[in-house]
C-alpha cells in the first residue's frame, strides 16, 4: 500500500499507510491524523480535509477540479499548493507523498 505522510502544525511526522484507489483524506482517517476534520466524510462539501501539499509533489498530484476550487474559496489559509485530502486519489504513483497539515481548518 502506498504511504502518505502527513507533517502536522508542530511539524511532527505521521506516515500512513493507505488503500490504492482510496483517499488522502481516508488515509488520515484510518491513521487517526491530527488536523484533518473531514466533517462530510469525503462529499467535497465542508473543506475541513485541506492539505498543502509539498513542493516536490505538486507535479504529480495536480491541480484542483473546479468544484474542488470553489470549496477551497471558503476555506482558511488557502495556499497555491492547497487540496482538499478527499479530493486527491491514492495511487501508487503516490507512494511517499508529503502533505502539510494546516495549523486549522475552520
Ligand atoms: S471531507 Fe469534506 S471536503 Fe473533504
Amino acid at each position: 500500500m502506498p504511504t502518505i505522510n502527513f507533517i502536522l502544525h508542530d511539524g511532527q511526522k505521521v506516515a500512513v499507510e493507505a488503500y490504492e484507489g482510496s483517499s488522502v483524506m481516508h488515509g488520515a482517517m484510518d491513521g487517526m491524523v491530527e488536523g484533518i476534520v473531514a466533517e462530510c466524510g469525503g462529499a467535497c462539501s465542508c473543506a475541513t480535509c485541506q492539505v498543502y501539499v509539498d513542493e516536490a509533489w505538486m507535479e504529480k498530484v495536480g491541480p484542483a477540479c473546479e468544484i474542488e476550487q470553489e470549496m477551497l474559496g471558503v476555506a482558511p489559509n488557502v495556499q497555491p499548493n492547497s487540496r482538499l485530502s478527499c479530493q486527491v486519489e491514492v495511487t501508487d504513483e503516490l507512494d511517499g507523498l508529503v502533505v502539510h497539515v494546516p495549523a486549522e481548518q475552520y
